[in-house]
């Protein structure tokens, strides 16, 4: 049976034992995977990519509180510990880094990863601790487990904008790999936040890649301007009752910095909020 075939995955919750077990991996490729849980084909394709690339592959679990903001969703994130296990055991990972809060934010905990300009723009807007707090727990994963090679889904474009400033500006000797975005049959982009939606607002939801998809083909069309763009994507959305738009950003997929017409490669990210769930979406484009 392929159960019995399975390598069984090691977890661990401390620091030591997580530094002790990458320092026993030194001479092989050491890739690492963060993740909040809650595993979906998404992440998965990202710890597909490592195990192809690296000899041994750590993932981490753990639901960072310093990236939530007061009235976010971090008490109803959802978990499934043992089933995320089994799908990195399927898989093949040598490591599931799973620590607690108390391990990772000791009593006088006081410093932070601030990346400017990139951080402002976009889920910066209304997500003021977000990205501080991505980019301190991300630094301080890759301290601990020591990866030669990192891998980030671009379904967070902005987030793997931080983490790529982060690692240049700080000089860190890390790879990030970027993943392409991994989307449900219907177009839905797969995320963890999909699980807090009913069926209906689910429906709903399918109004964030519509409104991608129907950004492209007027593109296609000959339409580029940013304007015109948004509100098409915002009629889209807003036929949906109940969806509240964050924003609808068509910028440079570098800068970030807003556009006024589609020139280039384009990145046309959204963040909507539908009932307790705030979905981000985004799609590259060509002029
Ligand atoms: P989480 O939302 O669990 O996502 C972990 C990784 O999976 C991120 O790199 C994210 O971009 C990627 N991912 C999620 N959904 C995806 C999809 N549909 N297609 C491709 N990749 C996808 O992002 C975080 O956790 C956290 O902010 C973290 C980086 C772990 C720091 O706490």
């Amino acid at each position: 049976m392929a159960t019995e075939l399975r390598q069984q995955v090691r977890m661990v919750s401390s620091i030591d034992e997580m530094r002790k077990i990458s320092k026993s991996f030194h001479g092989a490729t050491l890739g690492f995977v963060p993740t909040m849980g809650y595993l979906h084909d998404g992440h998965m394709s990202l710890v597909k990519q490592s195990l192809k690339l690296c000899d041994h592959t750590i993932v981490s679990i753990f639901v960072n509180p310093r990236q939530f903001g007061p009235n976010e969703d971090l008490d109803v994130y959802p978990h499934d510990l043992e089933g995320d296990i089994e799908k990195l055991e399927m898989a093949g990972v040598d490591v599931v880094f799973h620590p607690n809060s108390k391990t990772i934010y000791p009593d006088g905990f006081k410093t932070h990863v601030q990346v400017d300009e990139i951080t402002q723009r976009l889920c910066g807007n209304s997500r003021p601790r977000f990205f501080k707090g991505v980019a301190t727990v991300v630094l301080k994963l890759f301290n601990i487990i020591r990866p030669q090679h990192v891998f980030f889904g671009e379904k967070d474009w902005q987030q793997l904008a931080v983490v790529e400033a982060l690692v240049r500006d700080l000089n860190l000797d890390i790879s990030v790999h970027r993943v392409p975005l991994v989307r449900e049959p219907d177009g839905l982009a797969m995320s963890s936040r999909n699980r807090n939606l009913s069926p209906e607002e689910r429906t709903k939801a399918l109004s964030l890649s519509k409104s991608l998809q129907n950004a492209k083909d007027q593109i296609r069309q000959g339409i580029t301007s940013a304007n015109q763009l948004r509100e098409s994507m915002k009629k889209i959305i807003s036929a949906e009752s109940g969806t509240q738009i964050d924003y609808i950003s068509i910028c440079d997929p570098t800068s970030l910095q807003e556009k006024e017409v589609v020139k280039g490669r384009t990145l046309i990210a959204l963040a909507v909020k539908i009932g307790p769930a705030r979905l981000i979406d985004n799609c590259i484009v060509e002029d």
